[in-house]
């Protein structure tokens, strides 16, 4: 019997620790969007630590930065490990960092100790994976999945008007591979939990097994700007009031249900944004999200007859954007099985769970057997400078992941016959 492996700790984390430093602003607020500088100096973070492991490191069409050992420049499927080193606007250190970290030193790991997979191992970091700055959310990986023409994506419009395709350009991450080059024999992603369910329970590992869907609307809602003090009330087509009415009919409704919709109003703007002068615009963002497809399906439209029902009672005028539509995803219960295993002989406790939040791990679940292992977010907050994870919890994840991809990869004596789907 091979003794099982572990990655080393401190490098991991000391990565971790270096990445969270860079897109710090004078405040020491992390942010680095899509694309921006920051990213561009993330990016060459990675590449560096990638080249150092001794991977071959590509880049696609559309940014995913890709690293890839071949062990005696063996050829074929790779089993795939990864996620994203964007961040949101003022971030965690963990969300997305952990996934991409830690499969690099899986493949460290491995290579240390001489145990050749019979298949090509990967690390990929997937471009625009938060979404924050060009919409849809998990972009790179959508596109490698082929789920979105690469022109058009590189044609998409930021929240800033720039575009994505020149932003990759000039920060030096446009690069030749078409995506989807490397199709993968199986994908598995570490990311911390970014809810309360782990810690609430005392659990170490989540074996995700399905993820919820996601809709995102951009709403503009048009009124009549008007003098706030010789404006009788009801002579008013007041923009920020129907917007208020439909945020706060949005929470109402998705409490309403069995408590797994949930809806936010993330951005909402209102002009001309002057204290006396009634709004003649409202836009803002709409994300709902439900586990269950049709449940997802009625609260859109729910949503839209309220909408409809807003601006006729307040005499302005909705249009809605698409900006993103998923259906929920059902990981491969294969490797949902083999994480449970694997944590289950380290001693590390597991249960299976469903992904509240959009992953890139959905998206190539579209071209491969995928799944992902969660650790325990400390007070369910994510996307939140505050986000943490305890090292033993991020190192507990690591070793798992490498357990399930030395499994997958068929490095393991022990199970030779091992691959995705088993
Ligand atoms: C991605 O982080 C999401 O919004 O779920
Ligand atoms: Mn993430
Ligand atoms: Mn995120």
């Amino acid at each position: 019997m091979t003794p099982p492996l572990s990655i080393d700790a401190a490098r991991f984390l000391g990565r971790l620790g270096s990445l969270a430093r860079i897109g710090r602003d004078a405040q020491g607020r992390l942010t680095r969007l899509a694309a921006s500088d920051a990213d561009r100096a993330g990016r060459d973070a990675l590449a560096a630590w990638m080249r150092e492991a001794g991977l071959e490191v590509m880049v696609d069409r559309i940014g995913n930065l890709i690293g890839l050992w071949r062990p005696g420049g063996r050829d074929g499927a790779p089993v795939m490990m990864g996620s994203h080193i964007d961040t949101v606007i003022d971030a965690g250190a963990y969300d997305g960092c952990t996934g991409v970290l830690a499969g690099l030193a899986v493949v460290e790991t491995m290579r240390a100790a001489g145990r050749e997979p019979a298949r090509p191992l990967a690390v990929a970091a997937f471009t625009n994976e938060e979404g924050v700055r060009y919409a849809p959310d998990m972009l790179g990986s959508l596109v490698a999945a082929g789920g979105l023409a690469v022109e058009e994506a590189l044609a998409t419009v930021g929240t800033d008007g720039t575009i994505l395709g020149e932003e990759l350009a000039r920060i030096g991450y446009a690069g030749p591979h078409e995506p989807g080059f490397l199709r993968p024999h199986a994908y598995v992603e570490l990311h911390v939990e970014q809810g309360p369910v782990l810690e609430r329970e005392g659990i170490a590992i989540g074996a995700v097994e399905d993820l919820q869907g996601i809709s995102w609307q951009e709403v503009t809602i048009a009124g009549a700007a008007n003098h706030a003090g010789t404006t009788p009330m009801a002579m008013r087509r007041d923009a920020g009031v129907a917007a208020a009415q439909v945020v706060t009919w949005l929470r109402e409704r998705a409490r309403a249900g069995n408590g797994r919709s949930v809806a936010t109003v993330g951005r909402l703007r209102l002009e001309p944004d002057a204290i006396n002068v009634i709004p003649a615009r409202a836009v803002f963002t709409v994300d709902l999200r439900d586990p269950d497809a049709a449940r997802l399906s009625a609260l859109e439209a729910d949503f839209a007859a309220r909408l409809a029902a807003v601006a006729r009672a307040e005499q302005v005028t909705a249009t809605v954007r698409r900006l993103a539509r998923f259906d929920p995803v059902a990981f491969d219960p294969g490797i949902v099985r083999a994480i449970e295993a694997a944590a289950g002989a380290r001693g590390l406790s597991t249960r299976r769970m469903t992904s509240g939040a959009g992953h890139d791990a959905q998206m190539m679940a579209r071209i491969c057997p995928a799944a992902m292992i969660f650790v325990p977010s400390i007070g369910g907050i994510s996307h939140n400078p505050r986000e943490r994870t305890a090292d033993a919890d991020l190192v507990a994840g690591a070793n798992v992941l490498l357990d399930v991809v030395v499994r997958l990869s068929g490095a393991d004596p022990a199970s030779p016959s091992a691959g995705a789907g088993a």
